[in-house]
């Protein structure tokens, strides 16, 4: 998980390459490195940390070439230092590689070429590859990339420059995602087009084992025998819109102020009031298709899974659909069973969860429908399931996802709505429910009317360094989510847990300095949750509640209550996630870590 930049024209590419990276940023930041061809020398430099270190250090040189490639890394195999960054080089140091993915059998390789006399420099999977190549070359640079990919195991997208052929990239990919942008007179490789679509909107997508060589004429692209294959460019229509903190400090409470806007985006034109159901034309089933549905089977990662969590809730109440919500690095290995009308939920934010992809394809392969759920479009989810639903929510910068997981409940709601009506809910229920999603927007412009207060409670709990988040039924995933927000962006250790399990075991952790924030957002379990909050208060433990206007026994139980406005319970997870998102991320400042890009995490996690 790492993003790769590339540039063969007539501008000045190193600074077009860099301008590249920071729009790449998002899948790794801990190390990032470039390579180009000055006056036929391949010339190369790499620092430690953000894109803007190296950018800074770059401006020194002076450099000026119509070539390079770029790399921003999120380290799996080696520290984050300027030896294990990319590129990496063959022995000459005549070949330069950059790389997204991981080489699974990197030991075996390195051995094999060690046993030929090479020694490497790094502690990378990397450097297997740019070590090959320059093993394998015999003066025929595109034939020695040719003849190492069969011989690299894992999923990776990798571009390469070599010192004797300076007007030429290599490019290959296998599982992992690589877009080339075609422009007049100049091409630019990406792991996402979003990054190039300043520049031009015609893409080539490389497929699983296939390679392509770029030069400034154009593309041509290969199969892994090297027979040259046909590929057309796709037009993307999606905006390159310039994203900005405007007057926030950080991206993070930007995203958390957008939602009353991406809560409506999500739910424009999906609904019909008359008729109490949810219309989806991103839904591309057939009414008969979709009536046959008898079982959900949801794929997703980190917040993602917990909105498809909220959503077995939703589908198996609602809809009385049953649902399996399967973590995606796990699911794969399961050999999972694939009966006659299964719909698979894949939900991702950013559509390159490699788990989720991976997850998704296997189940696809045994034939059942994919729906996808997601924010990205021209992402690889969006582009390999049956049908799309598009989040809406706009470019989420922050790496912590904060809109695009309500507006995930909100599509997820609009779906099983539409189940529902088809099998056992009612119209007037229907328009009850909807009624009650028009609302949300401006209850959530409530929620953030309350910033302040939540700041002052933040500042109070933010010296500790042990939490719990308690919540029942549709409070459970809800605290879950509340919990990995805290974890992630202010590095304290959050215990999500369901409140009844407490008495099982976790309980033993209660004391004085470990508050619990209890989630009492569910009518139905609300007494429940009250006694399991009284056996908290029985062991010193401190409680601060998010509940629902109007619930007074819990004033009597928290050290703190913040209130948010009634709503049904299914929708509940969103006015409580609002606060969750607003008392992370004030914690999180008041102890001073790095909001938008916490340490070790990445936007897009594009490794298995
Ligand atoms: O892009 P995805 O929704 O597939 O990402 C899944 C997770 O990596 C992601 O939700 C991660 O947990 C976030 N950093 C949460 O804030």
């Amino acid at each position: 998980m790492c993003g790769i930049f590339g540039y063969l024209g007539e501008q000045d590419a190193v600074s077009l390459v860099l301008e590249g990276l920071k729009k790449l940023e998002y899948r790794g930041y801990d190390s990032a490195g470039v390579a180009l061809i000055q006056n036929g020398e391949l010339l190369s430099h790499k620092e430690v940390g953000k894109v803007s270190v190296l950018d800074a250090k770059i401006a020194e040189k002076g450099w000026k070439s119509g070539l390079a490639i770029a790399h921003t890394r999120w380290a799996t195999h080696g520290k984050p230092t300027q030896i294990n960054a990319h590129p990496q080089f063959d022995t000459a140091s005549r070949c330069a590689v950059v790389h997204n993915g991981i080489i699974e059998n990197h030991e075996a390789v390195r051995r094999l070429l060690q046993k030929r006399g090479v020694s490497f420099q790094s502690d990378t999977d990397t450097e297997v590859i740019s070590q090959l190549i320059g093993f394998l070359n015999k003066g025929n640079f595109l034939r020695a990339v040719q003849r190492a990919l069969p011989l690299l195991q894992g999923a990776f997208a990798i571009a390469v420059i070599h010192q004797d052929a300076p007007e030429e990239i290599i490019c290959a990919a296998k599982e992992s995602p690589l877009a080339i942008g075609v422009g007049e007179g100049e091409m630019f490789v990406a792991s996402d087009a979003q990054a190039f679509l300043k520049y031009t909107r015609q893409a080539i997508y490389l497929h699983s084992s296939e390679l392509a060589l770029i030069t400034k004429k154009g593309v041509q692209a290969f199969n892994a025998r090297l027979a040259p294959i046909e590929k057309e460019s796709e037009n993307l229509d999606h905006d390159a819109e310039e994203v900005t903190k405007g007057a926030y400090q950080h991206y993070m409470l930007k995203e958390i102020y957008e939602q009353p806007q991406t809560l409506q985006n999500a739910l424009l034109s999906r609904f019909s009031e008359e008729y109490g159901s949810a219309i989806l034309d991103g839904l591309k089933l057939s009414e008969e298709e979709l009536f046959k549905i008898k079982r959900i089977v949801i794929l997703a990662c980190g917040t993602s899974l917990h909105a498809g969590l909220t959503a077995t809730y939703l589908f198996e109440e609602k809809a009385r659909i049953p649902v399996e919500v399967e973590i995606s690095s796990e699911f794969r290995y399961k050999n999972p069973i694939v009966q006659e009308n299964t719909l698979a939920i894949a939900i991702s934010q950013s559509g390159e969860t490699a788990d989720t992809l991976a997850a998704m394809r296997e189940l696809k392969e045994k034939g059942a429908k994919i729906v996808g759920i997601c924010n990205v479009q021209g992402s690889t989810l969006a582009r390999e399931v049956d049908s799309c639903l598009f989040l809406r929510a706009g470019p989420e910068i922050c790496v912590a996802a904060t809109k695009t997981y309500t507006s995930q409940l909100i599509v997820l709601t609009l779906l099983s709505l539409r189940f529902a009506r088809m099998h056992t809910m009612s119209q007037q229920e229907g328009k009850h429910l909807i009624k009650a999603l028009q609302a949300l927007p401006s209850q959530v412009k409530s929620i953030l009317s309350q910033a302040d207060k939540i700041e002052r409670i933040a500042k109070k709990y933010a010296h500790y360094d042990n939490f719990f988040f308690l919540g029942r039924r549709y409070m459970y995933p809800t605290a879950l989510e509340g919990a990995l927000k805290l974890k992630e962006i202010a590095y304290i250790n959050a215990n999500g847990y369901p409140a009844g399990e407490m008495k099982h075991g976790p309980i033993a952790l209660i004391h004085e300095n470990c508050p619990t924030v209890a989630y009492c957002g569910d009518s139905v379990t609300y007494p429940k949750i009250l006694s399991n909050l009284m056996e908290i208060k029985a062991r010193s433990g401190k409680v601060l509640a998010i509940a629902p206007e109007g619930s007074k026994e819990i004033q009597g139980i928290a050290d703190d209550v913040i209130y948010v406005p009634k709503t049904l319970d299914e929708l509940s997870p969103i006015p409580a996630t609002i606060v969750s998102q607003l008392l992370a991320y004030y914690i999180a400042k008041e102890r001073g870590t790095e909001i938008d890009q916490p340490r070790n995490l990445a936007k897009s996690v594009t490794v298995e």
